[in-house]
């Protein structure tokens, strides 16, 4: 089974006919709404493309985590834009883009040292698993078998537990590829943090030459599963460090969101953007209506329901427009939500580059994902991963500015 049906509604039949249609209309799909296939450039057994050379590809020291390196590769693309990716957690460290004048800067939250991501708890950068998000009180059915994840957030399991996958070591692989892209390997075992099942996970990261940031998930299990995989990135498209993300304008492909409890575990409703303070149909200030929000941290920190065509789970899902800079970030995925978080938690208390601070709100993330708790709400997208079934998933972050 691919990821196609595993993203879909519960509905087989219907499933198979839209991957049917789409396969007999490319016209239609476009070349892009492929869906969920990692691009062709970036896959070794695709073949033809010669290996990445050494210059746009560099390999560094990074830190040490217990006696093991940590290594950071960068990919650099021929316009300069350059993304860092270490092995620990397979982590975006840095992404340098640059505004409408030519100056590069790195938009994204990060150190520049490896000691500080041993202390940081909030995920910069990461690839979050087994589950990302939440699961209520770390709980859920598969097959009749009950499963007890490990609670780390309040009464519940976030972002995979006490030591999800942003914590742990991962293979690095090159392979052949016309762009600058790197690959990253992961074997979690069989009652890791309670999850069922030894998964083999791959996270590939590539970079064209139109500033596309790829992403591409794949993963296999020998037991029945949840996953949800998801890549922490927070954007400020300034600059990180240089204030708040509040005057952006944001877009969200999403007519509808999941609202939540006070533990932030989705009640169940899919409720209409429209006529509240979470509507971002039209670019918004994500300061906008910022003060309208009863949630504690004041922000943004909700999952929205990805408009998708009827052909095709890929779809644009988020624009985020910096106007002082000229800075654009377009979000394309496959994946059926999107978590808008608005860096509600952050406080200041983390100095990143160039000893700049990173305050509240000085930060957004847009993490392209399954719907949180979905193991225990049957009206969402299915997020369970049976032997057999071949898990891939692709997210696109584009890169542009405006003059
Ligand atoms: C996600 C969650 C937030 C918060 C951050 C990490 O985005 O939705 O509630 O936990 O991760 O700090």
């Amino acid at each position: 089974m691919t990821n196609s049906l595993l993203c879909g509604p519960r509905r087989p039949f219907l499933g198979i006919l839209v991957a049917l249609l789409a396969t007999l209309a490319p016209a239609v799909a476009g070349p892009d709404t492929t869906t969920n296939a990692p691009a062709a450039t970036n896959d070794a057994t695709a073949g033809g493309p010669a290996p990445f050379s050494s210059d746009t590809v560099t390999k560094s020291y990074f830190g040490r985590f217990a006696r093991t390196p940590v290594t950071l590769y960068t990919l650099t693309n021929q316009n300069g834009m350059s993304v860092s990716i270490m092995d620990y957690g397979a982590t975006i460290t840095s992404i340098r883009v640059p505004d409408r004048n030519g100056k590069f800067d790195d938009v994204v939250l990060g150190f520049d040292k490896f000691a500080p991501y041993l202390k940081m708890k909030d995920y910069f950068g990461a690839t979050v698993g087994r589950y990302g998000n939440r699961i209520a009180a770390g709980k859920f059915t598969l097959d009749k078998a009950t499963y007890q994840l490990a609670i780390n957030n309040g009464p519940n399991a976030l972002h995979g537990g006490l030591r999800g996958f942003d914590k742990r070591m991962w293979n690095a692989e090159s392979f052949a590829s016309d762009v600058p892209a790197i690959r990253f390997t992961y074997l979690s075992k069989d009652g890791e943090e309670g999850y069922p099942g030894n998964l083999f996970v791959s996270v590939t990261f590539s970079l064209d030459e139109q500033n596309e940031l790829r992403i591409s998930y794949h993963a296999t299990t020998d037991k029945p599963t949840v996953l949800n995989l998801v890549n922490h990135s927070y954007f400020n498209l300034g600059g990180a460090g240089s204030g708040t993300i509040l005057d952006d304008l944001v877009t969200l492909h999403a007519n509808q969101f999941t609202p939540v409890d006070d533990t932030l575990i989705p009640t169940g409703e899919i409720k209409d953007v429209a006529g509240t303070p979470y509507d971002f149909r039209q670019p918004t200030a994500v300061g906008a209506h910022i003060k309208e929000l009863k949630d504690k941290p004041q922000g943004y920190d909700f999952n929205y329901v990805l408009n998708k065509g009827f052909f095709s789970n890929w779809s644009l899902a988020a624009v985020v427009e910096d106007p002082a800079t000229g800075r654009r970030m377009e979000v394309s995925t496959d994946q059926p939500g999107i978590q808008f978080y608005s860096g509600n938690f952050l406080t200041g208390s983390y100095v990143g580059r160039e000893r700049k601070r990173y305050p509240q709100y000085g930060a957004l993330c847009l993490e392209t994902q399954h719907f949180p708790d979905s193991p225990n709400h049957d009206n969402f997208p299915t997020t369970i991963l049976r032997p057999g079934d071949d898990f891939q998933s692709s997210t696109v972050y584009a890169f542009s500015v405006e003059k």
